[in-house]
């Protein structure tokens, strides 16, 4: 697929499927990652590959963090049960890092932004491939008890993660006009 067509028509896809995708997918999928715009090269991300028996224990981990992140009593044990299986909608899971680092001229914004970035990039990469993909999110990613159960520093912020298998069903690309958002400024 030419570059033009997969920006154009890149979907998200929530019904998922096994295999997972391939070794030369995925490095064709992180490549894509490292050429985020990065202003000053700080190379502000982290990519952690979830897969297999791991997306388990990070179906345990959601769950133990939002039993601690609800008010006492509120965390049911159909909700846990609940979260243990969201891992496993896909073959593979990419949580998408932004790992801030301290400097004068690039403030943590435009490095979260360039991690948001390297994630959309991702996210074309593996639809080019015909892979299917969807970038999802939650209040429990800015938990502190998922940053720690990842692995991550508090200099590490979760921008989502990146949900990817083979297609089980597509919705169609909506038709958006590119003159509803577009206004050519300063003419008058
Ligand atoms: C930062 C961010 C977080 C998102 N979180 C979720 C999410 O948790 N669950 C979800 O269904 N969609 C989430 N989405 C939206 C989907 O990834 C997708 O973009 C949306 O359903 C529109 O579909 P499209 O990408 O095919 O246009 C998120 C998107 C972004 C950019």
């Amino acid at each position: 697929m030419d570059a033009i067509s997969a920006l154009h028509n890149r979907i998200s896809v929530n019904l998922l499927d096994s295999p997972a995708p391939t070794k030369d997918q995925l490095d064709n999928i992180f490549k894509a990652g490292l050429r985020a715009c990065d202003h000053k090269n700080l190379r502000p991300w982290k990519f952690l590959l979830i897969q297999g028996d791991a997306r388990h224990a990070f179906g345990k981990l959601m769950a133990s963090v939002k039993e601690k992140s609800s008010p006492a009593g509120e965390c049911s044990e159909e909700l846990k049960t609940k979260l243990l299986s969201k891992p496993l909608r896909a073959p593979t899971i990419i949580t998408v890092v932004a790992d801030i680092k301290v400097h004068d001229k690039v403030p943590e914004i435009e490095q979260i932004l360039s991690a948001g970035a390297a994630a959309q990039m991702m996210m074309t990469a593996a639809f080019a491939q015909g892979l299917g993909a969807i970038w999802r999110s939650g209040s429990m990613m800015f938990e502190t008890t998922m940053q720690e159960g990842l692995g991550l520093t508090k200099d590490q912020k979760i921008i989502g993660f990146l949900y990817i298998g083979q297609i089980k069903a597509c919705k169609k690309v909506p038709d958006l006009k590119v003159s509803d958002f577009v206004e050519v400024w300063g003419s008058n």
